[in-house]
């Protein structure tokens, strides 16, 4: 049976008529914005490209500035792109349209409504159960965010102030970062299938005083008891020193269709009720707060490839701009007639830029969902793009990998006749993916679009700008609209034409970030130090002689799972946890759908010890310092560690074994100080390799 939920509660004639009433208030108080344009339909699509693309080179302010007037600004300064990548000529910093003033919030909703947009449906949102749905339009949306924001300003947040947020995929997760948006407050969105400890040290480092979160949520069949995972971490945090002040916990269980039995029922306290706290400010006020171009909007976490996470500071005007042109551009957005889904969660740069600011700034009706691909069944993606009739599908290769594992009639058995654009993202495209994209998904009727970029970059790098780039599986990508892309070889200098090497990026573009949270040496140690004047994406790539690029995977210690960049650094420091281990070692091996699975090395002091409960143990910690996605797949017991002289553990070898290839096929190995510890490898390699 199709169960409707609802979000909103159902407007009676005399609420209708107040929240009418408050809106003409805010309407009157807020002129609308002469600038603020309507949708420009002679607005130069992908097709222009290359013409395009010099201009973005050519004049970068004009270029900029120009797409930023679309948006709304309180005041407009002359200033474009300021920066510098060179730390030996001073500090290396970001800047767009400094002193100029905005407020993203107002841009994603009143801006929208102004030009008549209020009653569009800004999320469609799909629950993990099937039939768990409900909609809400501009007006509604820009509401709840009002109320969200006197909460917020109730409980003492103020412009500046950094704010955790830790939801699943629910209508509230966009509301409570639109919410931070509009007071000027920085959001901290972690994702919610973190460990308690990967939020607490998170809440630590980003100093966040209050905490966004729910009750629970299920995922599939399994429930996921978010508010005491929360608890835990607000315990975490009181043990290292940091103290979050205030909770506000959303009810969300009690409005959606059991999938399994809950684990637990959530303890939320009443001053912690999300209802409760709304009703306790309904008459704060809580004003747009006009931001400064440079002042921060968010701050998103992000593996490093040594030490902690890396707080990633996007600001206002620059992100802003890249977000809205770059969500224009690559999905070819038509906000009239599109419903565009992208599937990625909020927790990661992906949901930011392209399922919350990308899609609201253009005023389009995205889908919002909950659940996975795989539950009920592998239908489910396609029977939600046939229900609301997608035209633009951001999705990634390891969902791809997924669901082409299973009957082509999953899909076929959906309608997809609007479906236009498909995009995807986190990983290289394998072949047989971008082909089971275009001819059983796309009939050979869409484009398929690689987008790359990072959590740094916060738009896209490159693309296959869809009428610029020849529609063929292994086709390279070309750079986004004002990206300009270089290789280095190994010593630094630029390669010219075909070749393959490191991908730096050149010039600034708006949408990059500014900073690392609370370490503006790491930032520049990380991206700049490496090669001067660059930013170092942390990837290798290959051009052809066109300038198409194929970027071919990191080139530092971070691996991809499934999309998810992770640090071999932490997971090792996790096991390297357990008291029997001495030391510990992780690479990246290939897997069948999640691209690459974490594969560790373990040296225990006593052999005979090592037994499935320890390696269980290990994976326990892993799963409660990190999460469930960096467990690796193996752990194999090492009873030494290849070791140049100098000490560094020599993962090339390393990757041999978990890669499953054979001893002979080592390579020089001349340079260990003990050989004897690489033939171990091998003995203790599991059978089923
Ligand atoms: C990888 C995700 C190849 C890359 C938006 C990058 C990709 C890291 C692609 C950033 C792609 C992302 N082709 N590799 N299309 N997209 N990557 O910060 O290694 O979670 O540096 O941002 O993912 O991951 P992050």
């Amino acid at each position: 049976m199709l169960r409707t939920l609802r979000l909103i509660p159902t407007l009676s004639r005399a609420n209708m008529h107040s929240t009418a009433h408050n809106f003409g208030a805010a309407q009157a108080r807020l002129k609308e914005p002469e600038d603020c344009l309507a949708f420009n339909a002679e607005f130069p699509g992908p097709c222009h490209y290359h013409q395009l693309y010099e201009e973005s080179l050519a004049n970068p302010d004009t270029f900029w500035t120009n797409i930023a007037s679309q948006l709304h600004f309180k005041h407009k300064s002359d200033k474009g792109l300021e920066y510098n990548f060179d730390q030996r000529k001073g500090d290396v910093f970001v800047k767009f349209m400094d002193g100029s003033i905005t407020n993203v919030a107002f841009n994603c909703l009143e801006r929208n409504i102004f030009r008549g947009l209020g009653d569009k449906i800004a999320y469609k949102w799909e629950g993990n159960a099937d039939g768990d749905y409900e909609s809400i339009t501009y007006n509604e949306l820009r509401t709840k965010v009002v109320e969200f924001s006197r909460v917020l300003k109730n409980r003492g947040v103020k412009k500046g102030d950094v704010v955790g947020i830790y939801l699943p995929m629910i209508v509230e997760l966009p509301i409570a970062m639109l919410a931070c948006a509009r007071i000027g407050a920085i959001h901290s969105v972690v994702f919610a299938g973190f460990s308690s400890n990967a939020l607490a040290e998170r809440l630590r480092q980003s100093g966040a005083k209050t905490l966004i979160t729910c009750d629970g949520f299920y995922r599939g069949k399994k429930h996921i008891p978010l508010k005491s995972i929360a608890d835990e971490a607000l315990m975490i945090c009181k043990n290292i020193n940091h103290s979050v002040e205030s909770t506000i916990c959303f009810e969300h269980l009690k409005r959606v269709t059991a999938t399994g039995a809950a684990s637990e029922v959530a303890v939320i306290n009443d001053e912690e009720n999300w209802d409760n706290a709304v009703a306790d400010s309904k008459e704060v006020s809580a004003p747009v707060e006009w931001c400064q171009a440079e002042d921060p909007l968010f701050i998103l976490y992000t593996s490093g490839s040594t030490g902690a996470p890396k707080g990633i500071v996007h600001t206002n005007a620059g992100y802003m701009t890249s977000a809205y042109y770059s969500m224009q551009v690559t999905f070819d957005a038509k906000p009239e007639t599109d419903v565009y889904w992208c599937m990625a969660d909020c927790g990661w740069i992906t949901g930011h830029t392209y399922a919350v600011y990308g899609p609201l700034l253009n005023g389009m009706t995205s889908v919002l969902f909950e659940g996975i691909p795989s539950f009920p069944d592998y239908s489910r993606t396609w029977k939600i793009v046939d229900k609301h009739q997608v035209s633009k599908l951001y999705t990634s290769p390891t969902a791809v990998r997924s669901m082409m594992a299973h009957p082509d009639h999953m899909v076929k058995d959906y309608e997809r006749s609007k479906l236009k654009v498909i995009g995807t993202v986190g990983e290289p495209m394998n072949p047989c993916a971008w082909k089971w994209l275009n001819e059983v998904v796309g009939e050979k009727a869409c484009a398929i679009v690689d987008t790359y970029w990072q959590t740094e970059t916060g738009c896209h790098l490159l693309t296959s700008h869809h009428t610029a780039v020849p529609q063929q599986s292994g086709c390279g990508n070309l750079p986004f609209l004002g990206i300009s892309p270089q290789l280095l070889d190994d010593n630094g200098k630029k390669i010219r034409g075909e070749g393959h090497g490191t991908l730096v990026v050149d010039r600034a573009w708006p949408g990059m970030m500014r900073t690392i949270w609370g370490d503006h040496k790491r930032f520049i140690d990380a991206y700049f130090s490496p090669y001067p004047g660059y930013y170092f994406t942390g990837d290798g790539a290959k051009r052809d002689d066109e300038g198409h690029y194929w970027v071919t995977g990191r080139v530092d210690d971070l691996m991809n799972v499934s999309g998810h960049l992770l640090s071999t650094a932490e997971i090792e420091a996790a096991i390297a946890s357990h008291p029997m281990v001495v030391e510990a070692a992780v690479v990246a091996t290939s897997h069948k759908v999640k691209g690459q699975t974490p594969y560790a090395f373990v040296t225990i002091p006593d052999t005979a010890k090592f037994s499935d409960k320890i390696v269980n143990e290990m994976k326990a910690i892993i799963r409660k310092k990190i999460g469930p996605i960096a467990v690796p797949d193996i752990i194999q017991f090492a009873p030494g560690l290849p070791k140049t002289r100098s000490g560094k553990i020599v993962r090339r070898i390393l990757r041999k074994v978990a890669d499953g290839e054979k001893e002979a096929n080592l390579g020089d190995t001349s340079t260990l100080t003990d050989e004897t510890v690489i033939h171990e490898l091998w003995v203790n390699r599991p059978i089923k390799l």
